[in-house]
C-alpha cells in the first residue's frame, strides 16, 4: 500500500465511463488525473501517421524507439505535439487495441505510466491499472456497463461532436470487437483486480458513481 500517498486506481472496459469519472473525481479530491488509454492511442496516431503496414511489427518497434509521449495539464503531447483532440478520431479508436497488445509497447507504456505515479497522488485509468501498472494502489475500481449502453454512450459522444456518419450498430460492433482484443490479449489483458470494487455503470448517472467512489475512498 501506498500509506502516504492517494493512489487511485480505475480499470474497465471501453464507454463505462472512467474516464469522466476520473477527471472528475481527481478533481474533487485535487489530485493528478492520467489517461493511460490516450497514451496508446498517441502511439496509435503516429503509426497510422506513418503509413507503415499494423502488422509490421519491425517498423513499429523501430517508431516506438524514437517516440515520446508526455502529459502536461492534462494534455497529451506526442513528440512534443499536443494530439489531444486527433487520438479521439473513431480510426484510432478501431486500431489501438492492436497496437495495444504488443508487448513491446505496453512496457514503454508502463514504465512511463509508473514513473507519473511514483511521487504524485494520481487517479489512473485504463485497462491493467489495478492489476499491473500501480498493484499497490489505496483503492482500485473496476467500472462496467452492458455493451449495449456503452455503445448508446459512445454513440451520443460523437453525434455530439458532429460525427454522423457512422450508426448505433456499427458502434457495437467495434466496442465488442475491442473488448475481444483487449480481454484476450496475452500481455496484461483487461481483467477486475482481486481486490478491486466493482460498479456497474448501466443505470447510474456519472455523479451517481462519483459520489460511491467518493464514499468509498473517505470510508463513509
Ligand atoms: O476511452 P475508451 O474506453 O474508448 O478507451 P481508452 O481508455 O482511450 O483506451 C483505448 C485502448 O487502449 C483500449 O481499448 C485498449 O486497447 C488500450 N489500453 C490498454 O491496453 N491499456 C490501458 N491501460 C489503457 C488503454
Amino acid at each position: 500500500m501506498n500509506s502516504n500517498r492517494l493512489v487511485i486506481a480505475i480499470d474497465g472496459p471501453a464507454g463505462a465511463g472512467k474516464s469522466t469519472i476520473a477527471k472528475k473525481i481527481a478533481d474533487i479530491l485535487d489530485i493528478e488525473y492520467i489517461d493511460t488509454g490516450a497514451m496508446y492511442r498517441a502511439f496509435t496516431l503516429k503509426v497510422l501517421n506513418s503509413n507503415i503496414d499494423i502488422n509490421n511489427l519491425d517498423e513499429i518497434l523501430k517508431l516506438l524507439d524514437t517516440t515520446t509521449i508526455e502529459f502536461k495539464n492534462r494534455h497529451i503531447y506526442l513528440d512534443g505535439t499536443r494530439v489531444d483532440e486527433e487520438i479521439r478520431n473513431n480510426i484510432i479508436s478501431n486500431n489501438v487495441s492492436q497496437i495495444a497488445k504488443i508487448k513491446e509497447v505496453r512496457e514503454k507504456m508502463v514504465e512511463l505510466q509508473q514513473k507519473l505515479a511514483i511521487s504524485n497522488n494520481v487517479i489512473m485509468d485504463g485497462r491493467d491499472i489495478g492489476t499491473v501498472v500501480l498493484p499497490n494502489a489505496n483503492y482500485k475500481f473496476f467500472l462496467t456497463a452492458s455493451v449495449e449502453e456503452r455503445a448508446k454512450r459512445r454513440y451520443k459522444e460523437l453525434i455530439q461532436k458532429g460525427i454522423s456518419n457512422i450508426t448505433y450498430e456499427q458502434i457495437l460492433e467495434e466496442i465488442k470487437k475491442r473488448d475481444e482484443i483487449d480481454s484476450n490479449r496475452e500481455v496484461s489483458p483487461l481483467r477486475k483486480s482481486q481486490d478491486a470494487y466493482v460498479i456497474d455503470t448501466t443505470n447510474k448517472t456519472i455523479d451517481e458513481t462519483v459520489q460511491e467512489i467518493i464514499s468509498i475512498i473517505e470510508g463513509r
